[in-house]
């Protein structure tokens, strides 16, 4: 949910801030623009769209000097057009700013600035804070940041540049990711790791509330009440290629062929309590979500500890029981989702221990999680979530395994032979993906997709969904295979693709019924099943697709690999932008 990206050293800050932003477009595309620094004076380009076209427009008008902000847009307030663009200045164009996150009083405060004379330009609730920051500055521009933050509310990480100050660049965050880096001579701000990569692996991140001032001589962090803090840095391992696209055409193609390396070793485990607890609350958003399907399933399934599962951003709206010997399991791939961000505090409040399961080290979730499970991923850049989910599924099987075995109620054995099998069994099915290509290609129209299982199935087929609808922007439903007959399939018509999931033998049979009502009604049944189920898949199904031989219970982390592609596909077919999907952000923070 946009992007931001600060330079400042002895190189030129327009290309390293237009690389930056490059990385960090799978925020949001909706428009992009830098400021930079020359002597005294800011200069600014902007435009509607993406970064290609700021690009041409830097060509054409290059910025020179070392000292720059960059944004790229996921539009809340007003429009994708140049004039919401950010950067945003105040009425002389002396300070810039660029914004990650929603000031939540922007209302207030544009009454107020406009009745002092302040004249507004965009329909953003950004342009307050630049207004503000005029209005405050008494010639300090740290004084200055820390003073206007007391008027905002929201979340928000902003960077500024101050023309009458040459030598540095601000910042301040509550509530919105930001990442600090240095180096000899230069320092970078962003709101993600990859961005910063290829400058730098010594990175910082500001406690909520704080301020930072960039210098070319180093990072200086400063509290609210603005007391010098000594920077912290962490070195960060994932090397550059991880967030280049290499030899793929697209992040997600890339990403879905990462697999069998992100199942190949265990989540980084920091600091879990000692003791199992006796019930769990997983929380997530999207794809994360799924993930806690799967891990509820499996902590039942595995541990014997009753499981809920909740959608973030419904949980908040629940009665407030207090916990006794709750785990609170936050997933979230980027750790910086608004909405699990909001209800993991509540749960935690409410008395949960929380853990916070993320592929991001130094994300806000991870920072503010006594425990944490850190999945071996590797950066995700595609907006459509695909290795994240898989190793997401793994890390909460492997928990339920721990906490099983702590608590003596493991009710199903799993070899670590099997678990160290899972690497292969996604390499095989990667090597299936032409079969899935050639089947989708030919459908790639068709108006509407339904994907059924039953229990993991479910999970699988609800991930599977969520996959087409968001890059193929075809109504793709999921249901639980057994709950078709109760409505949805009133929707199925002559020669409409239904994929079921069986992997799971104990509702092989009622699923494939389910499967064969829907063709007795014109659907066209495609069945992904367990090469021993073949048979009697063949009898329900057009087409069967079968799956690697492996232990049902593993399943689900390798049978929506597939189901990935297939959307994968059915997107590049109808000429979609796989990576960056219309009106969707990876990592959205707003609630
Ligand atoms: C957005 C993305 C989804 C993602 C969800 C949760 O909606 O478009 O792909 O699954 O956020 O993201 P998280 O970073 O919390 O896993």
């Amino acid at each position: 949910m946009c992007g931001i990206m600060g330079y400042i050293g002895t190189q030129s800050a327009q290309e390293i801030l237009l690389n930056g932003l490059e990385h960090l477009s799978y925020r949001g595309y909706d428009s992009a623009g830098v400021a930079v620094q020359k002597e005294n004076r800011l200069q600014i380009v902007k435009t509607r769209g993406r970064i290609d076209l700021l690009r041409q427009k830097c060509q054409d008008t290059p910025l020179d000097g070392t000292l720059g902000i960059g944004h790229t847009r996921w539009a809340t307030h007003g429009p994708a057009n140049d004039l919401n663009a950010h950067p945003h200045t105040d009425a002389r164009g002396r300070i810039a700013i660029v914004h990650n996150g929603v000031i939540e009083n922007h209302a207030q405060l544009r009454q107020m600035l406009t009745a002092r004379g302040f004249v507004f330009r965009s329909d953003t609730d950004t342009e307050c804070a630049a207004h503000l920051l005029r209005l405050l500055y008494d010639g300090d521009m740290l004084r200055t940041l820390l003073l206007a933050a007391r008027y905002l509310t929201g979340s928000y990480a902003i960077a500024a540049l101050c023309a009458d100050d040459p030598s540095a660049l601000y910042c301040i965050r509550s509530g919105s990711p930001l990442i600090l880096g240095t180096r000899e001579g230069e320092s970078y701000l962003s709101s993600d790791i990859p961005a910063l990569l290829p400058y730098t692996r010594e990175l910082t991140v500001p406690e909520d509330g704080e301020a930072a001032v960039l210098r070319r001589s180093g990072i200086y962090l400063f509290s609210a009440k603005g007391q010098r803090r000594r920077a912290q840095t962490f070195h960060v391992s994932w090397d550059m290629q991880s967030a280049e696209k290499g030899v793929y055409p697209h992040f997600m193609l890339k990403e879905i062929h990462e697999q069998p390396q992100a199942l190949h070793s265990p989540p980084i485990i920091r600091k879990l309590p000692a003791r199992a607890p006796s019930q769990a609350v997983l929380l997530g958003c999207g794809t994360a979500y799924h993930a806690c399907l799967l891990g509820a399933y499996y902590m039942e399934r595995l541990a014997g500890i009753p499981a809920f599962p909740e959608i973030a951003s419904e949980y908040r709206s629940r009665i407030a029981f207090p916990y006794r010997d709750c785990a609170c399991i936050a997933v979230s791939q980027s750790g910086e989702t608004a909405d699990t961000i909001s209800a993991a505090r509540m749960a935690k409040a409410r008395g949960a221990v929380l853990v916070t399961l993320t592929n991001t080290l130094g994300s806000t979730l991870e920072r503010m999680s006594p425990a944490a499970l850190l999945t071996p991923a590797g950066p995700e850049l595609s907006v459509a979530s695909t290795k994240a989910y898989t190793a997401q599924a793994l890390a909460l099987l492997q928990l339920a395994l721990r906490w099983g075995r702590m608590r003596g109620t493991l009710q199903e054995a799993l070899s670590e032979q099997q678990l160290l099998h899972l690497p292969h069994w996604a390499q095989e099915m990667l090597s299936s993906s032409s079969a899935i290509q050639a089947y989708i290609e030919p459908r790639a129209d068709q108006p509407l997709f339904f994907f059924i299982g039953r229990g993991a199935d479910a999970v699988t087929a609800r991930e599977a969904a969520l996959k087409f609808k968001e890059i193929t922007y075809t109504p793709a439903e999921s249901y639980p295979a057994g709950e078709l007959k109760h409505g949805a399939i009133a929707l199925i018509h002559e020669g409409m693709p239904v994929i079921a999931i069986c992997t799971q033998p104990e509702w092989l049979h009622k699923t494939l019924v389910n499967l064969s009502e829907c063709r007795a009604r014109g659907a066209e049944c495609v069945c992904f099943c367990l090469p021993h189920m073949e048979k009697d898949a063949r009898e329900a199904a057009d087409h069967v697709f079968v799956l690697p031989d492996m232990p049902p219970l593993l399943a689900p982390i390798i049978s929506v690999i597939p189901l990935q592609l297939l959307a994968y596909y059915a997107a590049c077919k109808k000429g979609l932008d796989v990576d960056k999907p219309r009106n969707l952000a990876k990592s959205v923070t707003v609630e």
